[in-house]
This record gives C-alpha cells, sequence and structure tokens, in this order.
C-alpha cells in the first residue's frame, strides 16, 4: 500500500478521472476527501470506503477554506491534494465573453490556487511533507482547445513551478499531471468530428483511461516519485511531447 495513512484531498472526484484517482488512493490506503460540486456523485466515489465526501465549488475561495478547515479539525492533516476539477468550453476565440473567460479561468486555475494555498498552509502547520499535483492538458502544447481553456492550464504549469520552488525546502512536491485525450464525461461532451480527429493524432492508438490517469497520480503521490518536483508528467499516449 503507497498511500498507508495518509490524507488525500481529490477536486473533481465525482467523476472521470476524479473519480479513478480516489478510489485506487483509497485502495493504497488513504483516507479520501472527496471534493465535488456534485455532492451524491462524490459520495458513490467513496462508498464503501473510509473517505469522506464534500460539495464545495473550488472557485470559490470561501467554500475551500471551510472544507479545508473540517479537514483540519477531523483528519488533522492534509498529505496529498489533487486539483483535478477542471471544466472546458467549446467558445470560439472571438466570442469568449468576459463571464465565460472568468468562469474558466475560476475553475481551472483559481480554484487550483484556492485548494493549493489551504493545502500548504495545512501541511506548513503541521510540518507535512506533502505533495500537490496540478492537472494541465495536452491543449497547452497543441493548442487544439478553447482558448480560455488553453490559457488556464498553461497558468497551472507556471504555478506548479513556481510553488515547487518555492516549497522544496519544506519537503513539499508540487507537479503537473498533463493528459491527453482521456475516456471521461467531459471529452464525452467533445463533438463527435473534433473526438475523432484528437484520437487519431494519438500515436499509442487509443484514448487513455481514467486509471490509466490514476495510476500515473499514485505515482507522484507516492514516495516513488520523492525526487520529482516542478515537471509536466504526461500521460498521453504520446500525442504531444514535453
Ligand atoms: N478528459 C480529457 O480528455 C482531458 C484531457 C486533458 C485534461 N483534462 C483535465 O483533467 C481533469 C479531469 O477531467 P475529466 O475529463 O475527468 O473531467 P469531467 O468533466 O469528467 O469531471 C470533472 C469533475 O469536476 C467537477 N467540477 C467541475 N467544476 C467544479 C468546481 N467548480 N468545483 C468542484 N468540482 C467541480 C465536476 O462536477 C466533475 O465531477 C480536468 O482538469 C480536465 O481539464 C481532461
Amino acid at each position: 500500500m503507497k498511500l498507508n495513512g495518509k490524507v488525500a484531498v481529490v477536486t473533481g472526484a465525482g467523476q472521470g478521472m476524479g473519480r479513478a484517482i480516489a478510489q485506487l488512493f483509497a485502495q493504497e490506503g488513504a483516507t479520501v476527501v472527496a471534493v465535488d460540486l456534485k455532492l451524491e456523485n462524490a459520495q458513490q466515489t467513496v462508498a464503501g470506503t473510509n473517505g469522506l465526501a464534500r460539495k464545495a465549488n473550488v472557485a470559490d475561495s470561501a467554500e475551500v477554506k471551510a472544507v479545508f478547515d473540517e479537514i483540519d479539525a477531523t483528519l488533522g492533516r492534509v498529505d496529498v491534494l489533487v486539483n483535478n476539477a477542471g471544466i472546458g468550453g467549446l467558445d470560439k476565440f472571438a466570442d469568449i465573453s468576459d463571464s465565460a473567460w472568468a468562469r474558466v479561468i475560476g475553475v481551472n486555475l483559481n480554484g487550483a490556487f484556492y485548494c493549493a494555498r489551504e493545502a500548504v498552509r495545512s501541511m506548513k502547520k503541521h510540518g507535512v511533507r506533502g505533495v500537490v499535483i496540478n492537472f494541465a492538458s495536452s491543449a497547452v502544447a497543441s493548442g487544439d482547445g478553447p482558448v480560455h481553456y488553453c490559457a488556464a492550464k498553461a497558468g497551472l504549469m507556471g504555478l506548479t513551478r513556481g510553488m515547487a520552488r518555492e516549497l522544496a525546502p519544506e519537503g513539499i512536491r508540487v507537479n503537473t499531471i498533463v493528459p491527453g485525450p482521456t475516456n471521461t464525461p467531459m471529452m464525452a461532451g467533445v463533438p463527435p468530428a473534433w473526438a475523432e480527429s484528437i484520437i487519431k493524432g494519438v500515436p499509442l492508438g487509443r484514448m487513455g483511461e481514467p486509471e490509466d490517469i490514476a495510476r500515473t497520480a499514485l505515482f507522484l503521490a507516492s514516495d516513488d516519485a520523492c525526487y520529482i518536483t516542478g515537471q509536466n508528467i504526461a500521460c498521453n499516449g504520446g500525442c504531444v511531447f514535453f
């Protein structure tokens, strides 16, 4: 068991990659806090484990703080944060409204910052040499995605690097997982012709499965990755190279 006794917070854990990560981490001994906008889905994710499900919008710093305050009071520490929650969009660049821009940046980038800030405050308070994993996208390299999404995901890579350098002396590791096209409800929402063209561009010849990403997250969260920080770890069938 690679995460025995660890407390792991996984955002966007109600479905897709977040659910697969939360369930694999629980199998590996972690107490998982599954955070999602949809409480019922998060509850299904942790069913049969000792984990907790909490409803929060990661784009709302007060809601995020309330979840981490509760974790501090009940579980006493955070060892791992997986900043997986994210949203896409289909807007063409010139049609992106102020509110659509703010929503996509708000969930993907601000949300990751709010969660990471609370997690790191907790790690520092309890002297935990913890792990933060941010979620970008191969769209950062290919540009094949809505522009607000590409911008937010590129921002996450900068967040990772700045955090990694500053927090390394305290033993806190921060990395970015860069998924390629992966078989989740988000991907199911992409128009079929576009999805087909994306999958055709994957040298390994298939979409990723959420479990492929979960195993990558487990590696980064575990001591197997104890000398890895500040990196982009792509799990994408070779569709772009980082
Ligand atoms: N699926 C892909 O092909 C793909 C490719 C590259 C990157 N990604 C990224 O990987 C991550 C996971 O993607 P997925 O495909 O599993 O997504 P998904 O849409 O299937 O699931 C996302 C989950 O996040 C939750 N969520 C959304 N907004 C939230 C918010 N504001 N607060 C809390 N929870 C929220 C949703 O309710 C949902 O349960 C995302 O960051 C996504 O951008 C996905």
